[in-house]
Parts: structure tokens; sequence; C-alpha cells
């Protein structure tokens, strides 16, 4: 164990919002910083750092603590692991007392350690057959000289070669000590039918993967002759430590400058993003020229919005990817697209350019994805109806995937100007496709208000979004009646829970009624656990909440300013006032959204009558909620 005594002096010299913006792009605001959660899927940021506390905390799903703990929580390391690595960047001796087992944890974390152990050290044998071995110095080094690679940008990706030779590695490695079967798991060396081993990586350049925080994860050997008929990479299989579905290659050494631009740019290929980086370009990363996967995105979305895909010119290859695009754009990424001249490819035509005509080139083509999209498409359809009208149900696909209303009107409406097509047109088959996507149904009115304020994209300032008093009331009502008939098919409580995780942006602001709303979100009780649960909960801050709301009167509408009539009898008006309570949160939006149009008016950059036909619509359907909720009857 180490002693209390040390922990307390590491956490004192730790400075977190560096260990959390490590990881996180983090925005001062006051005494705190604040961003996206880690540990979620959130648009608007809920995570909090605060340095004069030394903690992180996340209003959204709970999740909070000190440095140690953040280490442990994002890159599972157990906590001995965690101190030690906080230790040595802050060159504190950490001093053990005692030990401490952790049989399963410690059992996996062990494997795990000798996994992470054979890779480091494979890294140092290549790199140093690269360096030192006749073999390497007059095969390998001419490769990477030919490729423009200086011996800092060798040095910087510990680019490395594997020799000929089948078992070169495996009988040095093993020779050092290093179990088979543990640079079998590693992914190093591959098992023959005798039972002898052979090395995976041969005769090829190796690019070694590291993961976000900087750990080495696998490696990926290039063929260096374009006449050997091997294929042109192999790559490390998946491994205890490698899941090639969350890697993205460079994104270690490419976050700060990706936080500081708050952009990336998206290539293919290992040799894009090293060519980028040496030629003064840091904000860049490679998805292994596979499509994208959610996690991936996920990685990206940590450290920024804004994504610019870098194409090369080969219209086949475009087309291929556009549909993995899409999955960017629902995920409220704002998507850019730079096409490369035919035939080549970030590396080529950069090492062509040189580092600032290439910047240059970036910064002047970069333009919308879905315009990008459409021009490509139109341009193969001519004059020919039936291929136009395909293309722009393919065009609007990609439209109907974001899920900010706003964004796509104002897509549409470009798209309109852009491809010269009808706009009411455009909008009516928009609208189709969004019904088949079930984003609108028959309560029509009430999604649309629920998008406009759930995927606006707008952060609202969360004390103004709602007040604790409607929470409140909101849970006193589901502690007293969730087990009552909401309709013949649901409970009350099976209502509440619903409404509450249809609408990602209901904030609620008491620490409690956020914290339920959590678990609601995160299905930890997807059935209504009753009363007793939380007035018998075994963490007493439940519990005396839970008694607490029962026994005092949050009258609900007494928080509903001038429009309502006193409320008496509860029981006989639970049911409206539930509908009430949804339509007075979203309402509460509504107006924040009014505010924010109508700030926009102000700058002169601003389309007016865009905008001024945005508060038109917002206005209606703001006093459509007040009438709903004014409707609402309250007994005296
Ligand atoms: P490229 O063929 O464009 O390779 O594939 P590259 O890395 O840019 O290499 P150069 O510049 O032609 O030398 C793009 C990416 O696709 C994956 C690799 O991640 C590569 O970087 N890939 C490609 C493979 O995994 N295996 C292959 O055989 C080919
Ligand atoms: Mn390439």
């Amino acid at each position: 164990m180490i002693s209390p005594g040390s922990i307390e002096q590491l956490l004192n010299a730790v400075v977190i919002e560096d260990v959390v913006g490590d990881y996180v792009s983090l925005k001062r605001s006051g005494s705190r910083y604040k961003g996206l959660c880690p540990f979620h899927d959130e648009k608007t940021p809920s995570f909090i750092v605060s340095p004069g506390m030394g903690i992180y905390k996340c209003f959204g799903c709970q999740k909070g603590g000190n440095a140690i703990q953040f280490l442990m929580e994002i890159d599972n390391m157990s906590y001995p692991e965690a101190a030690k690595a906080l230790a040595a960047r802050y060159g504190i001796e950490l001093i053990e007392t005692g030990n401490r087992d952790d049989d399963e944890y410690r059992e996996k974390q062990k494997v795990r350690e000798s996994l992470q152990a054979a890779l480091d050290y494979a890294a140092g044998f290549f790199e140093n057959q690269l360096h030192d071995e006749v073999e390497g110095k007059t095969k390998a080094m001419p490769y990477f000289k030919e490729r423009g690679y200086t011996y800092e940008t060798i040095r910087k990706w510990r680019l490395g070669y594997s020799p000929e030779d089948w078992e070169a590695f495996t009988l040095k490695a093993t020779k050092q000590g290093y179990k088979s079967e543990n640079l079998e798991l590693a992914g190093l060396i591959k098992k023959r039918d005798n039972g002898s081993f052979y090395d995976l990586y041969r005769n090829r350049v190796i690019f070694p993967l590291v993961g976000v925080s900087g750990k080495l994860l696998g490696f990926a050997g290039r063929k260096m002759s374009s006449t050997d008929p091997a294929p042109k990479y192999v790559n490390s299989p998946e491994t205890e430590l490698y899941k090639k579905s969350d890697f993205l290659y460079g994104i270690f050494q490419a976050k700060n400058a990706i936080k500081k631009q708050d952009k990336v740019y998206l290539t293919e290929g290992y040799t894009d993003v090293i060519t980028l980086h040496q030629a003064g370009i840091e904000n860049v990363v490679a998805s292994s020229g596979t499509a994208l996967t959610p996690s991936q995105i996920k990685l990206i979305r940590r450290f920024t919005p804004n994504v610019t895909v870098l194409y090369d010119g080969d219209a086949a290859g475009i087309k291929a990817s556009l549909r993995g695009i899409d999955l960017l754009l629902a995920d409220d990424l704002n998507v850019r697209v730079v096409s490369l001249p035919e035939g080549k490819d970030p590396d080529s035509y950069c090492s062509k350019l040189g580092g600032e005509a290439f910047s240059d080139y970036l910064y002047s083509e970069e333009q919308n994805f879905i315009l990008f999209k459409a021009k490509l498409l139109l341009s193969e359809c001519g004059d020919d109806p039936i291929k136009k009208s395909e293309a722009i149900r393919d065009i609007l696909q990609s439209v109907a995937c974001m899920n900010d209303a706003l964004k796509r009107n104002a897509m549409s409406q470009e798209l309109a100007r852009v491809c010269k097509i009808d706009e009411a047109l455009l909008a009516a088959e928009l609208g189709k496709l969004l019904r088949s996507k079930n984003l609108k149904n028959e309560q029509d009115f009430i999604k649309e208000v629920k998008q406009l304020t759930t995927a606006s994209g707008i952060e609202f300032p969360r004390e103004e979004l709602t007040d604790v008093h409607q929470e409140r009331a909101l849970f006193r009502i589901l502690l007293l009646h969730g087990d009552e008939t909401w309709d013949e098919n649901s409970k009350v409580s099976d209502f509440i829970i619903k409404e509450i995780k249809e609408d990602n942006q209901l904030l609620f602001n008491d620490e409690m009624c956020a914290l339920l709303v959590a678990q609601i979100k995160f299905g930890v009780w997807d059935k209504w656990p009753g009363q007793s649960y939380f007035t018998q909960h075994s963490n007493a801050d439940i519990a005396s909440w839970a008694a607490g709301v029962l026994s005092s009167g949050y009258e609900l509408s007494s928080a509903f300013a001038d429009n309502f009539i006193h409320v008496k009898k509860e029981e006989d008006n639970f049911k409206n006032e539930i509908t009430a309570v949804f339509l007075y949160l979203r309402k509460k939006k509504l107006d924040n959204l009014i505010k924010h149009y109508t700030l926009l008016l102000q700058d002169p950059e601003t389309d007016v009558s865009d905008t001024l036909e945005m508060l038109n619509y917002l206005n209606e359907l703001r006093s459509r909620v007040s009438k709903d909720i004014g409707g609402v009857v309250f007994t005296i």
C-alpha cells in the first residue's frame, strides 16, 4: 500500500486541470473549468473541474473524484498504477507500506502489464533494428529517407524495422525472459503447428500504434517494395490492449493541437498523419483505412466538434465513404471536407506543396460536407430527372441525420439555393424522410418542441432552465403516485421515466433530482422501484431527501408564477400536473431559444429574415405550450 502521507503530498502537487486536460478539452469558467464529460455521451458540457478542490465532477452522469480516481476511471488503471503515473509526472516519491492484493483485478492487471512490457520491449527492438543494425540501416532507413522523413520525425513516431529473419524477435525476446505466451497475447508472435513460434512482422518498416494516453497498444508493419506481392500492411491483431474500432492513429500526438485549434483533420493512412505533422499541421489523425466507428467518433468529440475530412481525389473512393460520414452528422459534429486533386492523397500532396501552401489549400478548399456531397452526386446526373431525384433523396438522407432542427432547416435552404432546387419541394421531401425515420409521429407538436429544445446546440444557462420547486414537485408526485395507473398500458412512473429518457436535455438543478434523472437515463432502475426504495435507501442522503420531499408541500402551482390558481387537492390533479411540469420545463427552454435568436438579430452577420422567421415559429410554439399549460385545470 502507498502511505496516506505520500498520497496527500501527491494530490497537493497534482494540477488537476492538466491531468484531465489531457483527455478533455476544458474551457475556463470563473474559478472552474468546464468540458464535455468523457464518461458519458453529451453535447452540452456538464463536466466541471475545480482546481481549488482538486476534483472533477460530472453533473450529468455524477462521476467525480480526484486526479487518481480520474486516471483509474478513464485509463482503466488500478489505484497504485494511477498514483504511480501521477507521481512520475510530478516528480513525487511514493512511500509504500505493506502489500495489498485484489485477487482477480490484480491478476488481469498483471496480464495487461506483462503485455505492455512486451510491447514496450518490442518497440525498442524495432527501433534498434532500424538505427543500429546493418540490415535496418541499409534497407529501412533509406526507405524512410526516400519518403522525406527527418531523423526527428523517425524518432518522434518511434518508427522501426523488423528484420527478414522469421524468428529474430521471437528469439531475442524470449532470451530476454519474455514468455512466449505473453508475446503471442500481445500480438507480436504466432505459433506454428509444431508448437514453435515465429515473428508476426518480418521485413517491414514498423509504425507503433499509440493510444490516447500515450501507451503503446500495438504495431503496424508496412512492406517496403511496391512489387512485393504481400499485403501492404500487417497490423496488430485485436488484443487485450489494442481494439481497432477504438483506435485513431496519431491521437496522442495530435490531441493538444486539436484542442487548441478546435478542429481535427481526418485522414486515412498512417503516412498521411506523419507527413502532415512534419509539415507543421499537427491536428490530424487517421482512421486506419476503414469507416469510422462510434467509439472513434466519441474519442474525437472529447477534443473538438469540428471535423474536416481529407479526401484523395478519386471519385469512386469518395463515394464509397460518403455514407460513413453520416455517423458524424448524427452525432452533431460539424463536418467539412477538403477534396484533393485526382490521384493525390494528403501525404503526397502535402509533400508536393510544402506545409504552408498545403495549409492554405486546406483553408481555401474546405466546404460543408452536405453541399460537397450534393455537388458531387448532382454533377453525375446530367439532365436525367430520375437520377436527379434519386440523388436528392440520397443527399437528404444525410440532412435527416442531423438532430438539430435548426441546422437541418438552414441546410435544406442552402441546398435549395446551391443546387437550384425548389425549396418547398426539398422541405416536403425532408419531412417525408424524417417521418419515416420516426422523428415525427402523431404528436408532431410536442416532438417538434422537444427537438428544438434538446438539439439546438445552444448552451442554456443551467440556473435559468428550471427552478428547484418544479423538479421536486415532479419527484414528489413520482414518489407518491408512481404505482398508480397513467393509462391502459402504463403506470405513472412509466410515463415520467419515458419523458425523462426521451428528452436528453431536461436539466435538473436540484442535486438529488439530477442524480435520479441520471439513474433513469442510465437504466439503473428501468422499472419504478417504489417509494420505499428511496425512503429506506441505504444511502442516508437519498433517504433523507425522499423524506423531505414527501413531507414538505412542494406545491406545484406556487412556482407557476401568476398563470395558475393555487392547487389544494393534489390527489385529483397530479396527472395534469405532470404534464404541466414537462411543458413548463420545455417552455423555459423555448424562452431561452427565443432570447438566443433575439440576441442574434443584433449581430450584423445574421441573416435577418431567416432569424425572424425562426423567432415567429418559436413564439408560435411557445404560445401553444403556454396555452396547454394554462389548460391544465387546477381545483381550489
Ligand atoms: P493506404 O494504402 O493509403 O496506405 O491505406 P498509407 O498508410 O497511406 O501508405 P502509403 O502512403 O501508400 O505508403 C490507408 C490506411 O489503410 C490501412 C492502413 O491503416 C493505412 O494507413 N491499410 C491499408 C491496412 O491496414 N492494410 C493494408 O493492406 C492497406
Ligand atoms: Mn495513403
